[in-house]
């Protein structure tokens, strides 16, 4: 009897439910049921599954009523977390005889980097072939172009800083708006872009503190200089550059002296905000392609694997869609690496469009 297990891990993100419903419904298509793990590496130790199929009228398996109704909702039905205890070998140990008691033949894990880490880890205590799903707001998981949630998260963003932008322009103000993404700066490259904002910090490039307060002046003093002459100046921070914004917003409010000017300069960091809300159409049917491929994966005996929105790469294996790729977590992890030390080519991609565009977002 076969019987696929997922969970969720990490930091949530938007999508993971319809991930979760994806691999529910894919699964139940090919006459397999699903065990929901609780609680993401910690209920895979602690052995807290539950099962999210019912029988339907003719005795088929179908997903419970609720992996339907809450497909769309951001955060996870299975609750996660970010299990430390999952770095102890033997606990590892443990977590693969839980899938052995409960006959799993294939297990889908939802999550971000460091549960990408968790899967390579486990591929060594069990045969049972385990496959990822990228899932994180961050968008610092190598080999994919998006995670789940990434969508969602500029979304959110974009809305928050339309919203800011009225007040900004009605009172003639500065914001400095602070983004999630760790030591990413992908949202706030993605969301300077959409709003355009007049700047944008970010941890691919570095700066001393001095330097980012210098560019945040020089950015206001221009855009409401008589040749700019805005009514708005929205700069936007990821929370990876190392300055607290309201730091930024106390010392460049000192350099300008703004008893003598007639503006004034803001502070909001959106935080958790980003990450919770209903996952954009995006991050749904990415969840569905990508479920439908995990499934696929771990029904052919594929593991230690992460399924990865990308085309015109050398690396991973087709699968049957033509735009997922099926890549080795070791890849996935090596990538992710030089994504973070921005020694890889998407990193210095992104850096340089951003470069580029610079003078443009100033405007
Ligand atoms: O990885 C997602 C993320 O939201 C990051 O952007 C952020 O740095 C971190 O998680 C916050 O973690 P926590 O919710 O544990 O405070």
């Amino acid at each position: 009897m076969t019987a696929i297990a997922v969970l969720t891990s990490g930091g949530d993100a938007p999508g993971m439910n319809a991930a979760i419903r994806a691999v529910t419904k894919v699964a139940a298509s090919h006459g397999v049921p699903t065990w929901g793990v609780e609680k993401g590496y910690d209920g895979l130790i602690d052995g807290d599954f539950r099962p999210l199929i019912r029988r339907n009228k003719a005795g088929e398996p179908a997903p419970l009523r609720e992996i339907e109704a809450e497909g769309g909702e951001g955060g996870t039905i299975l609750g996660s977390s970010r299990s430390k205890r999952f770095y102890d070998r033997a606990a590892r140990a443990v977590a693969a005889q839980q899938l052995e008691d409960y006959s799993i033949t294939g297990v889908i894990v939802i999550g971000g980097n460091g549960s990408m880490a968790g899967i390579h880890a486990l591929t060594e205590e069990t045969d049972v072939p385990i496959v990822g799903i990228p899932a994180s707001i961050d968008n610092d998981i190598g080999l994919t172009r998006e995670a789940l949630g990434v969508d969602s998260a500029l979304n959110t963003i974009v809305e928050a800083c339309d919203n800011i932008s009225d007040t900004a322009r009605s009172h003639h103000r500065a914001f400095i708006v602070e983004v999630m993404g760790r030591q990413s700066g992908y949202l706030a490259m993605a969301a300077a872009v959409a709003t355009a904002a007049d700047a944008v910090l970010m941890p691919e490039r570095p700066h001393t503190r001095d330097e980012v307060i210098d560019s945040v002046v020089k950015c206001i003093e221009t855009s409401f200089g008589a040749a700019r002459d805005k009514t708005r100046v929205l700069i936007i921070k990821a929370e990876g550059v190392p300055v607290p914004t309201h730091e930024i917003v106390e010392e460049a409010t000192k350099r300008i002296g703004l008893d003598s000017s007639d503006y004034d300069i803001r502070g909001t960091v959106l935080g958790h905000v980003v990450r919770g809300g209903d996952a954009s159409f995006r991050d749904r049917l990415l969840a569905g392609r990508f479920g439908r491929v995990a499934v696929e994966a771990v029904l052919d005996g594929y593991g230690d694997v992460m399924t990865g929105w990308n085309i015109g790469v050398e690396l991973g294996r087709p699968t049957t869609d033509d735009w997922i790729r099926l890549f080795d977590i070791e890849d996935v992890l090596a990538e992710t690496e030089s994504l973070l030390d921005g020694t890889s080519s998407v990193s210095q991609d992104r850096v340089a469009r951003m470069e580029a565009i610079q003078g443009v977002l100033a405007l």
